[in-house]
């Protein structure tokens, strides 16, 4: 299996070393990792993936069976920008369909595809917890919402025209592939904080709460799921009765729910 050449490895063995830094056991570092060769090579490479296995003394059978696992791994060159459409059921009867027809269409290529000019690469994805601005198109994990055929076949234009595309809510511009992967795999670019996360329709029903006095309703939590029990469960995995639960606010949700490239499907 190809290898990186010293200096790369050199400077990928820095950079995993940071990775692995993070974690009591250095294979739960894998997923970060691979996000790192993701953008060294612009997808998850043989030579990728025999750097993961060393550095982590796994398997590459164990190292390849992750990387097919979740759809963000390339396995083969990606584009510069993933274009991805959401054709998940509500995006999808909002238009969703639409656009992936007519986007398909207008760059003669289908799911996990890539443009001759390696500018595009397209995808259905699934929800991306966006609902409240269907139909929504991700470009590298950035938001574009409301979107019709005619904004997104647009979108990929300017893309491949190499003009600066800005989201609707986020970062200021979309990043290339390889930037996105680094961040991804834990190296921030300081731009989590660009821009607006969670917008109007998200916020909309705390809004509401608050200006009618709506609260939710009391409820008991049984003795042996109090915290501090022994089926208790202490952090955040254990539903909150209202009067325990911190106040929300729209600026609460907001930052709850700020959004940047490091995001996970
Ligand atoms: S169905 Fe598309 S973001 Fe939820």
């Amino acid at each position: 299996m190809a290898g990186y050449d010293e200096a790369t490895r050199a400077r990928l063995g820095a950079d995993a070393a940071t990775i692995i830094a993070r974690y009591p056991q250095a294979r739960s570092a894998l997923l970060p990792m691979l996000h790192l060769v993701q953008a060294e090579d612009g997808y998850v490479s043989p030579a990728g993936i025999a750097f993961c296995a060393d550095v982590l003394d796994l398997a590459t059978a164990e190292v390849s069976a992750v990387a097919t696992f979740y759809t963000q791994y390339k396995r083969h060159p990606n584009g510069e920008y993933t274009v991805g459409i959401c054709t998940n059921t509500l995006c999808a009867v909002m238009g969703g369909d639409a656009i992936w027809d007519e986007v398909s269409a207008h760059l003669g290529i289908g799911h996990d595809e890539t443009t001759e000019d390696r500018v595009v690469t397209l995808e259905r994805i699934e929800c991306n917890a966006a609902c409240d601005y269907a139909p929504v198109v991700m470009v590298n994990w950035e938001f574009f919402d409301n979107q019709t055929p005619a904004s997104t076949v647009g979108t990929v234009e300017r893309l491949r025209a190499g003009q600066p595309v800005a989201p609707t809510r986020g970062a200021d511009t979309v990043c290339s592939f390889r930037q996105m992967s680094r961040v991804l795999a834990g190296f921030p670019d300081g731009r989590a904080d660009e821009g607006v996360g969670a917008g109007p329709a998200t916020v909309r029903g705390t809004v509401l709460a608050r200006e009618r006095g709506w609260t939710a309703p009391e409820f008991d939590v049984p003795a042996d799921d109090a915290p501090g029990t022994a089926g208790g469960v202490p952090d955040a995995g254990r539903p909150q009765s209202s009067a325990e639960r911190p106040p929300t606010t729209p600026a609460d949700t907001s930052a709850a729910t700020q959004t940047s490239t490091q995001k996970e499907s």
